[in-house]
């Protein structure tokens, strides 16, 4: 009966076969331990010389890493240690002897891994956060179907921005001149919501930022939910909600792989609601107490400004400092209009605050989530859609929206990578996606 490596805690004293590869051999004279890998985890093998005939003997012996095996044998309980298991083999059947395989187990250069992407996913570390990545798509899925989201599915070839023209990747389209890969399913999404209530969409978005930090990629999967009548209050309920969900769904379900990550799974924990809400305004009194500096590039270098002014964006030394003393995500809200994208309402009250909210993640990983309360009202987004020296034309199925019974409504974008690399304690995004596109790399 062939079984996967996960399961096998179920088959204890029973024979069964497993497909996989041979990630590792051992021997010690008339014993050999293979450890061998199905995709679901690995398990340590044991071939006697007594208890197997000699050309399973002798097969074994010839066995390189990552030779593709079947493998027939006895589950038994390991000796000493508790939920682990081993195989008692009794039967090999080699579907191919490998070349020698270039990623062993000594260290490699992280050009040479990412040159050979398409087998460093074969590795335990490599396997256990796509499978945490797998684990967090489902749970973002369920809690969306469960509260009532319809998956609205928008486009990527796009006539226009949604997050500012500095960062589109473009393409000729027919005769239809320029296409724009999506940066976002956002303008779309707000459509949906007008007609469905509750929506959200999950796809891949593009952003050509020539940037090399730890936590920007080019090509990302964002989930973009979309709500009437939400306000921005209603909004950062659900993201807390939501994200409270999601964490305690996967240290659940994947606390095997988070240990293969030696995760420290006490932090992730603590992601209970409520979140911490401050305003940018609180945000920078914290930088400004902490004596965190902006640092603008210069023709000379670079300048660091202090006090940090009001109206900047943060980068990572700033999210970093403003967390720090929090170890829950912090919701960041009511920030300065000129540091935001054109859509967001601004504040009835403070017409110089746009209604966003960004989520720092804890531990020093940054944003994860952007989101805002949408203009609603006709004049103001034309205003600031003519500000931003947008195409008018390409933006009137936006407008009509604020035409045909306009009402309140908010959303945000969660970037799966980041909540990858945040769950998973990634030191850098690569790790996150299974092939990463960055400006400096495009192969495999
Ligand atoms: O803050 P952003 O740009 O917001 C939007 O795109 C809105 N339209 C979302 C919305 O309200 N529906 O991006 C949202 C999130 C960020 O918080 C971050 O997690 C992720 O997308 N993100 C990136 N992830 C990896 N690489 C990049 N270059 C990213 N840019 C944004």
């Amino acid at each position: 009966m062939w079984v996967y490596i996960d399961k096998i805690s179920q088959y204890v004293g029973q024979e069964i076969t497993i497909k996989g590869w041979l990630y590792n051999i051992r021997s010690s004279g008339k014993l050999m331990f293979p450890e061998l890998r199905d995709g679901t985890g690995i398990i340590q093998g044991v071939v006697s010389k007594k208890e197997v005939s000699e050309k399973v003997w002798e097969d074994f012996s010839k066995l390189t890493q990552e030779s593709s095996v079947i493998v027939t044998g006895t589950v038994s309980q390991h000796p000493k240690k508790e939920n682990v298991f081993e195989l008692q083999i009794k039967e090999l059947e080699i579907v191919q002897i490998s070349e020698p395989f270039p990623i062993t187990p000594k260290e490699h250069g992280i050009e040479f891994l990412g040159d050979n992407r398409h087998l460093w996913i074969r590795s335990t570390r490599q396997a256990a956060i796509l499978r945490i990545r797998n684990e967090i798509i489902q749970s973002v899925r369920e809690y969306m179907y469960n509260n009532g989201f319809i998956l609205f599915d928008t486009p990527i070839f796009t006539p226009n921005a949604c997050e500012g023209t500095s960062t589109l990747f473009s393409t000729d389209y027919f005769d239809l001149g320029k296409a724009y890969l999506s940066q976002s399913g956002q303008l779309y999404a707000e459509s949906g919501a007008m007609a469905l209530g509750k929506v959200y969409t999950l796809g891949p978005t593009f952003r050509a930022e020539n940037s090399m930090t730890r936590r920007h990629i080019t090509e990302f999967w964002m989930m973009e939910p979309e709500m009437a009548y939400y306000d921005l209050n209603d909004n950062m309920d659900l993201i807390e909600d939501f994200l409270e969900y999601v964490v305690q769904r996967v240290i659940k379900n994947k606390a095997g792989d988070l240990g293969i990550l030696q995760r420290d799974i006490s932090k992730l924990e603590k992601v209970k609601k409520p979140f911490p809400r401050i305003t940018y305004d609180e945000a920078i009194e914290i930088l400004r107490k902490k004596d965190i500096a902006l640092i603008k590039k210069t023709s000379e270098g670079e300048e660091q400004i202090r006090p940090f002014p009001w109206g900047e964006d943060f980068g990572a030394p700033h999210e970093e400092a403003i967390v720090e003393d929090f170890d829950k995500p912090v919701m960041v809200h009511r920030w300065p209009v000129q540091a935001k994208a054109f859509y967001m309402k601004r504040d009835p009250e403070n017409r110089d605050i746009a209604l966003g909210v960004d989520v720092l993640a804890p531990e020093g990983f940054g944003e994860i989530i952007g989101g805002s309360q949408r203009e609603d009202n006709y004049d103001f987004l034309l205003e600031r859609i003519k500000e931003h020296d947008l195409p008018l034309e390409e933006f009137q199925w936006y407008l009509d929206l604020r035409k045909f019974g306009s009402v309140p409504h908010s959303g945000f974008g969660l970037g799966i990578e980041r909540l990858v690399s945040w769950i998973c304690n990634l030191e850098h995004i690569r790790e996150a996606i299974p092939y990463v596109r960055r400006p400096n790399r495009i192969r495999p």
